[in-house]
Formats: structure tokens, sequence, C-alpha cells
């Protein structure tokens, strides 16, 4: 399942105001390995943000983000000198090409099937240079953090557009959660939509283990494993599992 608010150019109008870029720890833990890396994909870019603050902090390298959604490419396409593919992993192939591949903002988790999953991970390890890394995050499923999503995600920005009215959204988790699939429903009001927009989205939620099955089904192994953006051990409370996997050097 697609989440089509992303590509509405309505919601990606709206994103980085609803989660700014300068306040994200995550872009503090990326930020520094994109740097030290000379060629980066960012797969499930969005509005391309973080490569963004990569060309403007100086990186000199290659920088390719890649997404499915056009209405978030259309904000990253602001700047001409990284690379913006329409796609996902299963459209594109770049043997060898990558340093470094990351996903943010819990883009891994859009990866719901099983057959996805396995695709996905088999397109970044090919990518990869013997030595390269995969940086990612996915959300600890043993603090169940979608219970408190109602208030976590009651936001609401002035109007992107500048009509000086509001955009407010919601999301709430469909309950009971069975398995390790998160079911939600997002909902925004604002000027732009003339009534109540609503999306349904799925996300997965494995837990490390899996991951780290997933990532040697690939031929890819754990070298550095956090449970938040601030390089903490992973813990049963953490709110995260933070994960950077190497390929071997050939
Ligand atoms: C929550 S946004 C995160 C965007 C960005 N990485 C960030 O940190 O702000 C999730 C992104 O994943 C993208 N996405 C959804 N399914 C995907 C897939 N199968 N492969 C790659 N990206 C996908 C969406 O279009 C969306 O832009």
């Amino acid at each position: 399942m697609t989440n089509s608010l992303f590509d509405d150019p309505r919601y990606a109008a709206c994103y980085d105001a609803f989660f700014p870029p300068q306040e994200r720890d995550d872009h503090r833990f990326y930020l520094p390995l994109i740097m030290a890396a000379r060629s980066v994909l960012d797969v499930g870019c969005g509005t391309g943000k973080l490569l963004h603050h990569a060309r403007e902090a100086g990186h000199t390298g290659r920088l390719v983000g890649l997404d499915p959604a056009e209405g978030m490419l259309t904000r990253a396409r602001r700047r001409t000198d990284v690379e913006w593919v329409r796609g996902d992993l299963t459209s594109v192939s770049y043997p060898g090409e990558f340093d470094l591949v990351v996903m943010t903002g819990h883009a891994f988790q859009e990866l719901t099937a099983d057959e996805d999953l396995r695709a996905a991970l088999a397109t970044i390890a090919a990518a990869l240079t013997g030595g390269g890394a995969f940086a990612f995050e996915t959300r600890n499923p043993a603090v169940r953090g979608w219970e408190g999503w109602e208030s976590e995600y009651a936001l609401s920005i002035p109007d992107p557009e500048g009509s000086g009215g509001v955009v407010r959204m919601t999301i709430e988790a469909e309950t009971p959660v069975t398995g390790d699939i998160v079911y939600s429903i997002t909902r925004l009001t604002g000027p732009a939509w003339p009534g109540l927009r609503t999306s349904r989205s799925a996300l997965r939620f494995p837990g490390a283990e899996e991951v780290d099955a997933r990532l040697a089904e690939a031929g890819l192994t754990v070298a550095e494993r956090y449970g938040d953006f601030d390089r903490s051990p992973l813990t049963a409370g953490s709110p995260e599992i933070v994960t950077i996997a190497r390929k071997e050097r050939a």
C-alpha cells in the first residue's frame, strides 16, 4: 500500500513545516555520514532536504535522491545540483556506485511486503561499493509508539501558500494492532483542501532481530546499532532501531 499523501503537492508543500529540518535529530546523525562519503543514494528522499543540506555544507561528490512520489520530488528539485530520480528500488540499478545509501524519516518502514523488503535490500547491497554502508532507522516496535501518535502528530502550521490560514494534521493508528504492520489514518484540514483530506497508510515495524536477518540475507552486516540518533545503545525502551550495515570489501 503506497501512501498517496506523498504524491499530493499540497501535503508536500507542508511537509518541511510540519517536520522542520533544522529541528530534526536524524539529520544531525546522517549529515556527517553523508559528508564523509563520496557518493550517496538517499532512498525515499522525500522533499530532499537532507541532500540539500549536504550540498550547502560543501559536499562535492555525487548525491542522488530516489523517491516514488512526484509531489515530494517536486520540492526536492528546487535544488538542481543533486540527481533526483522518480522511482523505487525495483526500478533502478546502480551496481557498485555508492559509498553510502541512507533511508531516513522511517522510509524503511514503507517497505511493508516481504518481497518488497527483500528486493529493496538486494538492490541496496548491489548499489554499494565494497566496504560501503547502508544507514537507516526503523521505529522500535517494543515501545508501541503508535499508541501516542494522536498527540505526537497533532500538528498545525501556517498555510505555506501564505493565505493566512492554518493547516492542521492528525495521525491516528488503527487498533488493535496485530502483527508488525500498523495502519493509520492521516487527517488534514486547511485552505488548500476544500474539505477534510484523509489518507490511510501502512508501516512495518520489524524488530532488530528481523532487521538483522533481512540484512544478512542481502549480504550486509550490522556494524553499528543505536537506540536513538544520539547514539545511545538499543534497549527495550529505545524509540528507534538505528543501524549502519556494511557490505564486505571485495
Ligand atoms: C516520511 S517520508 C520521509 C522522507 C525523507 N526521507 C525525510 O526524511 O524527510 C517517506 C518517504 O518514503 C517514500 N516512499 C514510499 N514508499 C517507498 C518505496 N517503496 N521506496 C522508496 N521510497 C518510498 C515516500 O514517497 C516518502 O517521500
